[in-house]
């Protein structure tokens, strides 16, 4: 039996005529899904065209980029220039704000990327991702800066991602709820298999690189040892935990069944801030996770509500289903 499904491309007019999406925000999904699709296929043939190995070269990260690091990035880089409206491109693997635009105007956008998220599961063939977010200006641009793209993610008007796991899913949300989609094999086309995606507002299952224990802060470790206590401990049920290292791989767990992800700022990497990046990881998952009634806190406050200091800011990420990131936060204002 076939069940006929929505493509993007109807879905986003749907979206034109309920939501009133703007066209040109529609054709740049579209190039998002396209950019997708291709670095999909080249991480399929990565071991066959050998690239799944590192590149020569780091990342204004201080991280050794991996070849599919560079490859999808420029993917990101030559579809997203198609859109008259894209005024400028800020990705993690660039050092500085990539401007298309000499004089950007109120309402051209500003696109953040990861182009590849968990790229040290390449080699081991495990599941990565990559990650979106748009905002619009809200005034004509006269100094391009990187200060400029400072913009605080509740400004976000769309934030989504693709993940090439078994099958490849792009989820997405402009504001009104979560869609997922899958691409299907043989049309290549993106197809509405997950509408409306929402999230348990109650989870027993947590996912922590429980490897840096010894530098986590106080809340955080007593937030874990709690779910690990179990029924006889203070929570009165029995957790469960994962961790994959692919941000993108962990949140699509959490919209589909639930749970929460922690990646806090501690010991060992606070100095930066955190590990993940606010403006191309945290604010777009944020925007996710609240779109689909989660919670996205840095422990302390609202994702979505912090004021970007650098366009490679990093921050402490807490994010899931609401009660439990609720219970962290109260950890954290106690503490
Ligand atoms: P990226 O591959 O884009 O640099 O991001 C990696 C991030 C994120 O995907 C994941 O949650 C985290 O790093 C994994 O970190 P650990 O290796 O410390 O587990
Ligand atoms: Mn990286
Ligand atoms: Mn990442
Ligand atoms: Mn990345």
């Amino acid at each position: 039996m076939t069940i006929d499904r929505l493509t993007l491309r109807k879905f986003l007019l749907q979206e034109e005529e309920k939501h009133g999406l703007g066209h040109e925000l529609m054709m740049l999904i579209e190039d998002i899904g396209t950019s997708c699709r291709i670095i999909a296929h080249q991480i399929r043939n990565g071991p066959f065209l050998d690239i799944l190995g590192t590149a020569e070269t780091e990342n204004v990260q201080g991280e050794t980029q991996k070849q599919l690091d560079v490859i999808a990035n420029d993917i990101f880089l030559s579809h997203l220039s198609n859109c008259s409206r894209v005024a400028a491109l800020v990705s993690e693997e660039i050092d500085n704000v990539i401007w298309l635009k000499d004089t950007p105007k109120k309402g051209d956008y500003l696109v953040y990327f990861d182009p590849l998220d968990g790229s040290s599961n390449l080699n081991v063939n495990m599941s990565v991702g990559s990650i979106f977010s748009v905002v619009e200006l809200d005034e004509d641009i006269t100094d391009l800066s990187n200060d400029v793209v400072l913009i605080k993610g509740s400004k976000q008007i769309c934030a989504g991602y693709a993940l090439y796991g078994p099958s490849t899913s792009l989820i997405l949300s402009t504001g009104n709820g979560v869609n997922g989609f899958t691409q299907k094999i043989g049309s290549g086309e993106f197809l509405l298999t997950f509408p409306d995606m929402r999230l348990p507002e109650e989870t027993a299952e947590f996912a922590i690189n429980a490897s840096r224990f010894s530098h986590w802060e106080p809340p955080i470790r007593r937030y874990v040892e709690e779910c690990l206590e179990g029924p006889k401990g203070p929570r009165g049920k029995s957790f469960n935990m994962r961790w994959i290292a692919s941000m993108v791989a962990e949140v699509h767990r959490i919209l589909m069944r639930g749970g929460v992800f922690l990646y806090p700022k501690d010991a060992n990497n606070a100095s930066m801030g955190g590990k993940l990046r606010l403006l191309y990881e945290a604010n777009p998952m944020g925007f996710i996770i609240e779109q689909a009634g989660g919670k996205a806190s840095t422990g302390r406050s609202r994702i979505l509500d912090e004021q970007p200091a650098g366009h490679h800011q990093r921050i402490s990420v807490i994010l899931g289903s609401k009660a439990e990131v609720e219970l962290i936060d109260s950890y954290h204002l106690e503490a």
